[in-house]
């Protein structure tokens, strides 16, 4: 069950590694929320950022809480970004995207010196796969890629909005969102699924991230790779 104390922990946590002068990329979710509203907080005090959103709902935020923002075409090099997770491994592999931002948060996440996940601990987890990935598409090649998707073992499902309609993304493009099960061998099916002619980005966030700040009861707990 995730936890609103353990989401605002580790958001605020990540929060405090933000140094004066840095380009930071914005994640999308409510865990990131927390690490803008302390960051909010942080500029009313005098520290000098400018913020990179990964999806428009995560610039409105940010524009509320006062976080200047710019673009990547203005900063195609962030120097930390701090984004949220449904599933992490050990390994710090990550699925992302229940928010639909996985896109523009693998070009920031990618764009970064550093990449810090936060999450509460209900998201860390043995292998990765009970939390159904989600594939970005593009719409002209929807059943061509979940016939093929399918042909991997999952079972993909269109993502629509609560009253029914087609979800699209910031980009203007459908998700579907793939229940594999456990993931044996993540990079294996990252290569797979993005050799799919028609398949825009994958949730799957490989050799990004290398610290996970965990809010665990009343601590943060910091798990490290690389
Ligand atoms: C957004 O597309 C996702 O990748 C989010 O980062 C992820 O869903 C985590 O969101 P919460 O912090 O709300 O759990």
């Amino acid at each position: 069950m995730a936890n609103e104390k353990e989401k605002e922990l580790a958001g605020r946590a990540a929060a405090a590694l933000v140094r004066d002068g840095e380009v930071v990329g914005l994640g999308t979710g409510s865990t990131a929320f927390f690490t803008m509203l302390a960051l909010g907080e942080r500029i009313k005090a005098g520290l000098k950022i400018v913020g990179i959103p990964t999806s428009n709902a995560t610039a409105d935020v940010a524009r509320e809480v006062g976080i200047p923002l710019a673009t990547l075409d203005q900063h195609p090099e962030i120097d930390i970004d701090i984004d949220g997770a449904d599933e992490i491994d050990p390994q710090l592999r990550l699925i992302k995207g229940g928010g639909g931002a996985l896109l523009r948060e693998k070009v920031i996440a990618a764009a970064s010196k550093r990449m810090v996940v936060i999450a509460d601990s209900s998201k860390l987890v043995p292998a990765l796969g009970k939390f159904p990935l989600p594939v970005e598409i593009v719409g002209f090649a929807r059943a061509v890629v979940k016939r093929k998707i399918q042909a991997l073992g999952a079972t993909p499902k269109l993502r629509t909005r609560a009253g029914g309609s087609l979800y699209l993304t910031d980009n203007g493009n459908p998700i579907l969102d793939c229940e594999f099960g456990k993931i044996g061998d993540p990079p294996a099916l990252a290569r797979t699924l993005s050799n799919i002619p028609g398949v825009v980005e994958h949730g799957l966030f490989i050799g990004l991230a290398t610290l996970a700040l965990i809010g665990r009861g009343d601590r943060v707990e910091e798990i490290r790779v690389g």
